[in-house]
C-alpha cells in the first residue's frame, strides 16, 4: 500500500470509530455516602492515586472523549466503581471491596500501570505507598486471605458480599 493511501485509510478509520457511542457518557453520579477516612492524608493520597476510578468524582481528561482511549477510560472507571466506590459507601447492592484496597497497593496492583504515564501524580513513592496502605487498613480494615474473613464482617463498615 502506498504511504498516502495508508494515512488516509487510518484517518478515515479513526474518524469512523468516533461514532461508536460507548465511552462518551462521562456520568458522575451523585455522592451518596463516603467512608470515614482515618486521616486527611489517606484521603489525599487516595485522591491522587485512586479516586478517578473508585469514586463518582472522576475528572475526565480530554482524551477520554477520543476513541479508542475513551473506551479504555470508560471501561476502567465503570469496572473500578463497580468493585470499590468511595462515593457510594454503604451501598447495599453489589460489592465495595474496601478491605482489599491496602493489599492492592502493597502488591503494586493498584493503580494499574497503564494509568500512570498519563497520570504522574498517581505514581506514589515507596514511603507514600506504605503510608497509604496503613491508612487504608485503618479506614477499611484488611482482608486476610483464608484467615479471619467473615469474623469481622459488619464491624468494619465493609459491605462486600463474599
Ligand atoms: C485507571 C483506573 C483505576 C485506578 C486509578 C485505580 N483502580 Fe482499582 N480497580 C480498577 C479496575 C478496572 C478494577 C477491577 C479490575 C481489577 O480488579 O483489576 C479495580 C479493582 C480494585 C479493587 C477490587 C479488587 C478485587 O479483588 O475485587 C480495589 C480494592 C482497588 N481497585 C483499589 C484501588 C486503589 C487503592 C487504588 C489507588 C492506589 C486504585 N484501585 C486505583 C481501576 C482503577
Amino acid at each position: 500500500m502506498k504511504p498516502l493511501k495508508f494515512l488516509m485509510g487510518a484517518a478515515i478509520a479513526l474518524a469512523a470509530i468516533q461514532l461508536v457511542p460507548y465511552g462518551r457518557d462521562h456520568k458522575n453520579p451523585p455522592v451518596s455516602g463516603e467512608p470515614k477516612w482515618d486521616s486527611p492524608r489517606t484521603s489525599e493520597l487516595f485522591g491522587r492515586a485512586c479516586k478517578n476510578c473508585h469514586s463518582n468524582e472522576t475528572v475526565w481528561p480530554w482524551y477520554s472523549s477520543v476513541a479508542p482511549a475513551s473506551w479504555l477510560t470508560q471501561f476502567d472507571v465503570s469496572l473500578g466503581r463497580s468493585k470499590f466506590n468511595v462515593s457510594e459507601w454503604g451501598r447495599t447492592t453489589g460489592e465495595n471491596e474496601g478491605d482489599k484496597a491496602a493489599g492492592e497497593v502493597k502488591e503494586g496492583q493498584m493503580p494499574p500501570f497503564i494509568y500512570l504515564p498519563a497520570h504522574p501524580e498517581a505514581k506514589l513513592t515507596a514511603e507514600e505507598k506504605v503510608e497509604l496502605a496503613k491508612g487504608l487498613v485503618a479506614t477499611f480494615g484488611e482482608d486476610k486471605p483464608g484467615g479471619a474473613k467473615g469474623a469481622v464482617k459488619g464491624k468494619d463498615g465493609d459491605n462486600d458480599k463474599d
